[in-house]
């Protein structure tokens, strides 16, 4: 038994082999793991039951935080060992799978899992798998890189498999801030008042009777992609730079803005490194993953403290941080995701959201999960969490992709997963429309003034003078308005001639 890590003796006889914990997982069974945007996942147990999956008939519904890392989705994926697949992922082997149908697939808002499973929306969690830093002398969990579900998954479930991470170091212990929600109708206030309050335990406490295995593991996470940033992600960070500039102006907000929350995507990290450049100071976070961006803006003095569920960064980032631990500590705080994302708080603390879009209309509604209307992408992840409580709620996107084939600002999103009601300012590299107190016709306007590119603009602004000769509140031609994504699917670009021409 490795001593620095497991404090609760008891627990010595349930250490085994990743292989054997895998043997315990029954076909059909409900496994909740630990895991949020590739930090903190099962890097032993899943990969293993998934080999098990390539020469049996197994398989599982699984539930996790968010994305996981290395190949395990690829894997379970792959040899068949999935049945259903919540709230989120970030692989393609597996999209393709849900996009085929033969995975279910639940697309979830983060912060709605864990309410769902303690109001018994949803069925009861078989088996918890967790990752620990390591285990304390009451045999509670101290989490490594996200929190996530792992602590609802703990107290729910009627099993508990134990992966000890040996790479991740000790003194993580103290940046976790666990807590789990009473049940209704006796549900509590979260006391977060500012971005780095603490109202829970810096570990997750689990009843040791439930634990069935202890599995070692000295793997790093999984890296985040490399996104240098580029002409495109550049000028909408200028664009959103200038904006916080003339908000700070008008007195509506200080240099210190309001607390800051960037989603997944090239865009959203370029534009929080461009806060490293401005006349900011004293900023906050209140985010769910934390991302280089994050550890840039606190090593140059911008940021004082940030509150996620994870953190997940770049290869380089992750060993300066492992290495300096020391230096960020104070300064970060991992929450259960039902708390990161917990609309209450993001509208108590007036966060700043900013997030990616897919595409966005005419109007302001946003599709940030599928691909021309069917296709899922990743999944709404926090995105609505955060867009529909934020103080400002910001989508950004390039104008065009694949050459100009593809057009991010259309007449009609082929699907909505932010409506016009939640977003208040739209950004591409060609500007930013600001929509606040802004109605239907006068967003459109200011859409296609600001956001359009020169080679779809005509077309945009000849759609729309068509649509408001038939008149209504937010005018369309709806036997027209998917007709780019058609065009799009057949042509294989948006541009509305050659759909004439061919068509
Ligand atoms: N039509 C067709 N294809 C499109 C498209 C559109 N409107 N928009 C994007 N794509 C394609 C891209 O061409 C690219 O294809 P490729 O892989 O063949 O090159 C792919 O989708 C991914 O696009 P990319 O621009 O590289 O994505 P990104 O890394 O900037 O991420 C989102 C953008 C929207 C997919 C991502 O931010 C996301 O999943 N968001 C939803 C979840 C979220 O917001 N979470 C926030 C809280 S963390």
């Amino acid at each position: 038994m490795d001593n620095n890590r497991i404090y609760y003796s008891l627990y010595e006889s349930k250490i085994m082999t990743a292989e054997q914990a895998a043997r315990l997982i029954e076909d059909k069974m409900i496994i909740g793991s630990s895991g949020f945007t590739k930090a903190g996942d099962s890097k032993a147990v899943l990969p293993a039951f998934a080999k098990r999956a390539a020469n049996e008939q197994v398989g599982i519904t699984l539930i996790t935080g968010a994305s996981l890392g290395h190949t395990t989705d690829t894997d379970l994926a792959n040899n068949n060992a999935l049945y259903k697949r919540m709230p989120f992922q970030l692989d393609s082997s597996l999209r393709e799978k849900i996009n085929d149908g033969s995975i279910l697939f639940i697309d979830q808002h983060l912060s709605e899992t864990a309410e769902l499973l303690s109001n018994r929306h949803l069925p009861g969690i078989d088996i918890a798998i967790i990752e620990a830093t390591y285990v304390d002398e009451n045999g509670n969990i101290i989490p490594t890189t996200s929190v996530g579900n792992s602590a609802t998954f703990a107290h729910l479930a009627k099993k508990i498999i134990i992966e000890i991470n040996t790479a991740i170091p000790l003194d993580f212990k103290g940046i976790h801030d666990v807590i789990i929600p009473q049940d209704y109708p006796n549900r509590h206030v979260y006391n977060v008042t500012h971005t780095g309050s603490r109202i829970g335990q810096d570990f997750i406490s689990i009843d040791p009777e439930k634990v069935i295995g202890v599995v070692f593991t000295e793997m790093t996470d999984s890296p985040a992609r490399e996104t240098e940033s580029d002409e495109t992600t550049t000028a909408i960070a200028d664009h959103l730079l200038d904006f916080f500039n003339r908000e700070i102006k008008a007195g509506r907000l200080t240099k210190s803005l309001l607390p800051l929350q960037a989603g997944i995507g090239k865009v959203a990290n370029s534009v929080l490194s461009g806060f490293a450049k401005g006349d900011f100071e004293h900023l906050t976070m209140y985010s769910e993953v934390l991302q280089d961006s994050t550890f840039e803006l606190i090593d140059s003095g911008k940021l004082d403290v940030a509150s996620a569920s994870s953190i997940t960064v770049t290869k380089a980032c992750y060993n300066t941080l492992l290495a300096n631990f020391g230096r960020y500590k104070d300064k970060i705080v991992l929450r259960p995701q039902n708390i990161s994302n917990s609309p209450e708080i993001i509208r108590r603390l007036g966060v700043i959201a900013i997030n990616t879009a897919i595409e966005f209309d005419i109007y302001g509604n946003v599709n940030s999960t599928h691909i021309t209307g069917t296709k899922m992408m990743n999944g709404i992840g926090g995105s609505g969490d955060f867009a529909r409580n934020a103080y400002l709620s910001i989508f950004v996107a390039p104008s065009v992709s694949k050459g100009d084939a593809i057009s991010h600002v259309v007449p009609m999103v082929s699907h909505t997963d932010h409506t016009e009601h939640d977003v208040d300012i739209l950004v591409t590299e060609q500007g930013l429309a600001d929509l606040r107190g802004l109605a239907p016709r006068e967003r459109a306007k200011m859409i296609i003034d600001n956001c359009v590119h020169p080679a779809y603009k005509e077309q945009l602004q000849d759609y729309y003078n068509r649509a408001l000769e038939r008149g209504g509140h937010t005018p369309h031609i709806i036997e027209e308005a998917l007709q780019w994504h058609s065009s799009l699917l057949q042509l294989g670009t948006m541009k509305q001639f050659v759909f004439q021409e061919q068509g």
